[in-house]
């Protein structure tokens, strides 16, 4: 029998014919609970709450840390904080911030508490945004803005920047110019300078990228982009929480931040490592005149003038309130005791990998994200990703070349045996079963 959707028919085949495929699928399978309902409005809130219960049963359990990938825990108190917080902000909209104060000053403290993080000069600015995408779009856009007699910009990054990237240069007409990373899978300075010419508008760092999960060397190509006189980003939207807090980095020793002279603009994600509701991160800018050229202000219209700080238009007060409340309960203090135990957790873990054959990790991470494979074809790593799913765990799986990937959150240290466990018998499961690649599965969707 097909889910009937009051507003979209389609639902019904796409399910039928896809009945394993995505949410859609998803939806075709939970056919005969109170949904039917819920989309002919006829339920109270109690069932339709039962209702939200009944669909999450089918996720990724998560709040227990089955998963590597996507989602952040510190600890339960902390979610039902950050929870809390947003749901009394959800209603309340930052395109007006006029209308709601609160929410001028919660983003003005967060702002504040991460430029003092990544070491920012006085003369910083900064905006909060919906995330890593959304301030690496607007980082890109200010970046082209700044040099409006270029025709045809271009963008000098390695290969293992964010696929963001991919999107603000399609977005805004912009080329991509990546240039391969080295055999430690860390920016190569000397070919990005090579790359380099006179319509090159940003170059870009990251901190730690994600594939890998290795630091770029920012100091050499900070040194770079001051003698070609190229703005600098260093994207740290999945670190800058972690690494603000973990040596070598945190003390200067191997600097990533506004430390480096040529560094122009960092990304930082609230939603990530600062344990924040989804839909929270900031940019921070050298100065204010590199950040105003993100800013995009008309009156061309009947309505009067709309200024705005980044993609979005309404802004839901959710994420800055969660945001607020996470760096007030936590503070610096708190941070790096999440940091230091997500580290260790991290380094348990690459070591339990590396000792199931027929394992390997890529490289030892630099802050707490694992990059691990199979160096036995007869146990593809895909395979293994698939088998641990059914077992409830959700690791990430990329390529090239096929290989898995774990964030680790400070909440894992609870489910280390555990998960050791199940992945020691996700290997035998593959073995026995005869495998020959699994499921590439995605790092984004399209549904
Ligand atoms: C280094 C880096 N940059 C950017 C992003 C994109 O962030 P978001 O998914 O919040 O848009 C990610 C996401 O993991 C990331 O790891």
């Amino acid at each position: 029998m097909p889910f009937v959707c009051a507003h979209n028919t389609s639902y019904v085949n796409y399910g039928e014919a896809n009945e394993s495929r995505g949410i859609r699928g998803t939806l075709a399978r939970i056919h005969g609970t109170t949904l039917r309902g819920v989309a002919n409005g006829a339920e109270d809130p109690g069932q339709v709450i039962s209702a939200l219960e009944d669909l999450r049963r089918s996720d990724i359990d998560w709040r227990n840390g089955r998963a590597f990938s996507l989602t952040y825990l510190a600890t339960p108190e902390a979610l039902e904080l950050s929870e809390r917080a947003y749901a009394m902000y959800a209603g309340e909209n930052a395109l007006n911030v006029a209308a709601f104060p609160s929410l001028r000053r919660m983003q003005s403290e967060v702002l504040g508490f991460v430029s003092e993080l990544c070491h920012a000069p006085s003369g910083a600015a900064g905006f909060m945004t919906s995330g890593g995408t959304e301030s690496l779009l607007m980082v890109s856009y200010a970046a082209k803005q700044r040099r409006p007699e270029v025709a045809r910009p271009n963008i000098v990054l390695p290969t293992s920047a964010h696929a963001a990237f991919e999107k603000a240069c399609a977005y805004f007409g912009i080329e991509s110019r990546r240039v391969p990373v080295r055999a430690d899978w860390r920016a190569d300075a000397a070919a990005m300078r090579d790359a380099i010419d006179d319509s090159t508008v940003l170059m870009v760092a990251s901190a730690p990228q994600y594939p890998q999960g290795v630091v770029d060397p920012i100091a050499e190509l900070g040194d770079i982009a001051l003698s070609r006189g190229v703005p600098l980003h260093v994207d740290s939207c999945i670190g800058g929480m972690v690494l603000a807090f973990l040596e070598p980095f945190a003390g200067g020793t191997v600097p990533f931040d506004f430390r480096i002279e040529g560094v122009t603009s960092i990304s930082v994600d609230l939603h990530k490592y600062g344990y924040a509701a989804k839909g929270s991160g900031v940019i921070v800018y050298r100065s204010r005149e590199l950040r105003d050229k993100q800013v995009f202000v008309t009156d061309n219209w009947l309505g009067g003038m709309y200024g705005s700080s980044g993609v979005l238009g309404t802004k839901s007060g959710g994420p800055i309130a969660s945001s607020w409340a996470m760096i007030n309960h936590f503070g610096r203090e708190g941070y790096a005791k999440l940091a230091a135990l997500t580290r260790a957790t991290t380094l348990l873990l690459v070591d339990a990998i590396t000792a199931i054959d027929p394992l390997f990790v890529m490289t030892k991470p630099d802050s707490t994200l694992i990059c691990f494979g199979s160096a036995d074809p007869a146990v593809p790593a895909h395979a293994v990703a698939d088998a641990l799913a059914a077992r409830g765990w959700w690791v990430d799986r990329q390529s090239p070349p096929p290989m898995l990937h774990m964030t680790v959150s400070a909440h894992h240290d609870k489910v280390v045996d555990d998960f050791v466990a199940a992945l020691r018998a996700s290997v035998a499961d593959v073995r026995a079963s005869n495998a020959t690649d699994g499921s590439s599965g995605a790092y984004g969707t399209v549904e």
